[in-house]
This record gives structure tokens, sequence and C-alpha cells, in this order.
């Protein structure tokens, strides 16, 4: 599950019941899409796809998708550095942006107009779907390990604007990780590589 946390409030959630209805306030969609036992971190795409079919497919239609597909990052990934140094830079978009995590471990800064930023630290298990001209910036955990399934939007609209603040340079990627709440588990990563 996620870990939010909100610094200049002093404020921290784990539960993911209390994190749904705190990140729905600033137009941020959280769920936890869970099985009792879950898929290797490192499964075929076929096998992602036939676990988790069904609220793939619902969430797809449900917020309009044309499609979905499996994102791989890892170390070794083939530029990975400088499409990181997209994501960290403040941006919003005129879609959704929305992931299902699968394997890994990133942090999402939100940052509504008007609002403090939020923090949110994702996990396997985890989908986040960021609402159309919300402010964020993306950075992976210290592993730089992430999979996950991508939402694709049916309107090629691609408008994509950075803010240009530099807010994000106030905020370090520090991924607090499962240790620091001991009812966490971690999972295992594993790779294959890809683009976000
Ligand atoms: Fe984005």
């Amino acid at each position: 599950m996620a870990i939010v946390r909100v610094p200049q409030l002093g404020r921290t959630f784990i539960m993911p019941a209390e994190i749904e209805v705190f990140l729905a306030g600033m137009g941020v969609e959280y769920r936890r899409w869970t099985r009792v036992n879950p898929i290797p971190a490192g499964a075929p795409v076929e096998e992602i796809l036939k676990t988790y079919g069904p609220e793939l497919d619902s969430y797809r239609t449900r917020r309009g998708f044309s499609a979905y597909d499996v994102v791989d990052l890892e170390p070794e990934t083939p530029g990975l550095e400088e499409m990181l140094r997209a994501f960290r830079r403040e941006h919003w978009h005129d879609d959704y942006e929305a992931r299902f995590i699968l394997a890994g471990r990133g942090v999402c800064n939100v940052h509504p107009a008007g609002r403090v930023v939020t923090t949110i630290e994702l996990e396997p298990g985890d989908l986040i779907s960021i609402g159309p001209g919300i402010c964020h910036w993306f950075d992976l955990c210290a592993e730089k390990r992430f999979r996950a399934i991508r939402f694709l939007a049916a309107a090629e609209t691609g408008r994509m604007e950075y803010t240009g603040s530099g807010i994000e340079g106030d905020y370090e990627p520090v991924c607090m990780g499962p240790a620091y709440f001991p009812v966490k588990a971690m999972r295992p990563a594993r790779t294959v590589s890809h683009s976000l």
C-alpha cells in the first residue's frame, strides 16, 4: 500500500481507505487491487492481463481510456536517466495519467492549484490516476525499478506543459519504504525494459 505524506502539514497516511478519501479531495483517484496470491513481479504480460483483466477493463471503460499496456523500467533501461529528468519536473496534462503498479516503487508528488504538495509513495497493488490539469512530478525510488500498467487516452490530445516553477527542487525523492512501517511487506522485483 502507498505511503502518503504532506510534509508542510506534518501529516502521513498509510491506511488505504484514508488515502483514497484524502487524495480524492484533490482530484487524484487511488485504489488497491490485490490478490490473495499475488502474481510474481516479473510475470509474463499475459498472466498479468489474465489476473487483473476484470479491474483493468472495468477501469478503462469507466475512465474512457482506449487501451492499456505494460511498462518496465530498471537501472539498465536505455535512456532511463534522461526519461526520469523529464518526469522529475513539475508538469500537467490535459488528460488522466493512470498507472497500476506491478513491481518496484516510485514517488509521485501532486501539487493541486492553491494547495501544498502531497507526496505519494507507490508500491505494487496501487492504482493512481491524476486528473487533468493537476500539477505533478514523478521519480523512482533508489532501486530504480518500476513495472506498471499504463492506461492510454482515447484521443491523442497530447497536451502536456511544464510549469517551470522549480518546486520539485525542494523535494528529494526520498522513499521511506516498507521498513518504515512494519505492517508493510516488500515484494521481490524483476525486470525487462521499456519506456514509461
Ligand atoms: Fe505526468
